[in-house]
């Protein structure tokens, strides 16, 4: 069993838990995630990592609740316990093995929205340990959703865009100017939840424009997370991918968006999965036989 250290609610709709998973903790790195399974009869819920304490032996993971599974995470206190706490899950992010004094050469920016900027915090920690700087764009509905801009704060230049409704009214908050001279980003990182992949899409599509290499972190739906079943499949670069053993990190220029959306859509019916069973065989489902796909 995985204790709860700390359950706390971050606001109507998001929460974080500390939860004590030491081999986890010792092992996992920017860009992995973990996936939570409360008991025997509960779903598989693949997170993102949003901190880890190797010495206190803990993993955070922040969550909205969106379904059945979800919403019984809201009702657990420090002390209950997750039956199943799997991980570290994906690739670590690239930068994790490039050379350190060659990416300290680079300007790395962030941009991240809703929940996915709980995720950012790991990678700008990781990179701040490591001498390296890092700006961080965080588009919130308002202060209240803003639900690591303290903690993305303290190790990066952080840009908060507060907005009622997207793109028609934004706030600036926190750092009043962003272009410095010579600011041209050469690298974007994008981290969102598949709600918006139509936010990271137009992003691509800008940095597409001036060369800006990015990566984004897909976060579709995800079954086995050990590549078998076949729910997380993206197509990058015109080849079969599979989010939770080949990513969740991919060149976001070569990521097949349309696909990809009708994909998460397609994949909330049976009659959705069923299709694309006929379209993509084995690899669509392996017969797991947990998300009734099969049936
Ligand atoms: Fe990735 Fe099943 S969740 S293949």
């Amino acid at each position: 069993m995985y204790k709860i250290l700390k359950a706390e609610k971050l606001n109507e709709i998001v929460y974080l838990m500390e939860v004590e998973a030491p081999m986890v903790a010792k092992h996992c790195e920017p860009g992995q995630f973990i996936i939570v399974k409360l008991d025997d009869a509960g779903e598989r819920i693949p997170l993102t990592i949003c901190d880890y304490d190797r010495e206190a032996g803990t993993v955070t993971i922040v969550f909205q609740p969106i379904g059945a599974s979800t919403e019984k995470f809201t009702k657990l206190q420090a002390g209950d316990a997750f039956e199943d706490f799997v991980g570290p899950l994906g690739c670590p992010s690239e930068f994790v093995h490039e050379d350190i004094e060659e990416l300290k050469k680079e300007k790395i920016l962030f941009v991240a929205g809703g929940v996915g900027t709980a995720p950012v915090y790991p990678q700008v920690k990781w990179l701040h340990e490591h001498g390296i700087e890092a700006d961080v764009i965080v588009g919130a509905k308002d202060k209240r959703f803003d639900y690591s801009g303290k903690r993305n704060g303290s190790c990066s230049r952080q840009f908060i865009y507060y907005h009622r409704r997207w793109f028609l009214r934004t706030q600036r908050y926190g750092y009043k100017g962003y272009r410095r001279p010579g600011s041209r980003r050469e690298e974007i990182y994008t981290l969102c939840c598949y709600r918006t992949y139509d936010y990271d899409e137009f992003c691509c599509l800008t940095t597409k424009k001036y060369e800006i290499p990015t990566i984004v972190s897909m976060n579709p739906i995800m079954v086995d997370g050990t590549g078998m079943c076949g729910a997380c499949r993206v197509i990058v670069g015109g080849e079969v991918k599979f989010a939770c053993v080949d990513g969740p990190e991919f060149d976001g220029h070569l990521i097949d968006w349309d696909l990809a959306m009708k994909r998460q859509q397609m994949y909330k019916t049976e009659e959705g999965r069923a299709l694309l069973k006929e379209r993509e065989g084995d690899t669509h489902h392996g017969g797991c036989g947990n998300c009734g796909g099969d049936e």
